[in-house]
């Protein structure tokens, strides 16, 4: 048994999605969230970029929390540094692109899968190699949603105007008659009802959430890592922004368990980045 807690981190408030299925399976352990919100979004970020910030923040969740995992709870970063930070650290480190992909693999029943993620998700490849080392049978379509990321920041999840980028970005998708649509940014599930309603009732909207969650309860139990629990364990929050609108908004997307935050100062390249205007890539 090993009560130390659980690392996870996102460039904001996506990764509420994967810390909400987290606390639901695994009731016994403590989370330490990490939301970039100071640097959000990754997406259009350099690999480098996105590199350095996940490894700072790896580091921060092992060396000072003292974390005995870590969960990168961000498509972006886990399609450019996840093979870095397992190098890097003893620790388990998990990512959100296989699980969801094995889960969406499992949905489909015409073998035509969509995946939508951010501009560097999906320019990565990232889930066509995953796909490839699954040996998937599935037909994988891919397609960047530049935009989407903001307007769950901001607190925008069903305004008029999300649901009209919604429109032309998934349209490739549409095309193709993708039955099962994976949504690859933690952000997205914050968006499932528009994104179910502009796809149809017919297409399942799968979430990496649950899935990795399961990954990280059987390993918990192989390592015999798992916590022993009990009082006075609550789940702590870290943001490098504005911690105000942190809580507020992250009470509002993860619930009652986020009812306080704390500054955490992230030093690297933190320059303002413009999410390109891009046309929806499908591959
Ligand atoms: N939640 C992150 C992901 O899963 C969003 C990245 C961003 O900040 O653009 O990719």
């Amino acid at each position: 048994m090993d009560d130390r807690p659980i690392g996870v981190f996102d460039s904001g408030f996506g990764g509420l999605t994967v810390a909400r299925a987290l606390i639901d399976l695994l009731p016994h352990e403590q989370l330490v969230y990490v939301g970039d919100t100071g640097r959000y979004p990754y997406g259009p970020r350099s690999a480098a970029e996105i590199r350095s910030f996940s490894q700072e923040i790896a580091h921060h969740l092992v060396a000072d929390e003292g974390v005995k995992m870590v969960v990168v709870a961000c498509n972006t970063a886990a399609s450019f540094a996840l093979a870095g930070l397992q190098a890097r650290h003893t620790v388990p480190i998990v990512g959100v692109i296989e699980p969801g992909l094995r889960a969406a693999a499992r949905a489909t029943r015409n073998g035509r899968v969509g995946v939508i993620g951010t501009v560097g998700t999906i320019a990565s490849g990232a889930y066509q190699r995953a796909a490839a080392e699954l040996g998937l049978t599935a037909e994988v379509h891919c397609a960047a949603c530049p935009g989407f990321v903001e307007f769950v920041e901001r607190g925008e999840t069903g305004s008029d105007q999300v649901h009209v980028l919604a429109e032309r970005l998934l349209a490739p998708l549409s095309d193709v008659q993708v039955d099962t649509l994976l949504l690859g940014c933690t952000h997205y599930p914050f968006l499932a009802r528009t994104i179910a309603d502009v796809m149809g009732r017919d297409v399942v909207l799968v979430s990496s959430a649950d899935e990795t969650a399961f990954d990280v309860r059987q390993i918990l139990e192989a390592t015999g890592l798992g916590a022993r629990g009990g009082a006075g364990r609550e789940h702590r929050f870290l943001s490098s922004g504005d911690i105000g609108w942190f809580v507020e908004m992250g009470g509002r997307l993860l619930g009652p368990e986020l009812a306080s935050a704390e500054p955490i100062g992230l030093n690297g390249t933190s320059q303002p980045v413009e999410e390109p205007v891009a046309s929806p890539r499908s591959n």
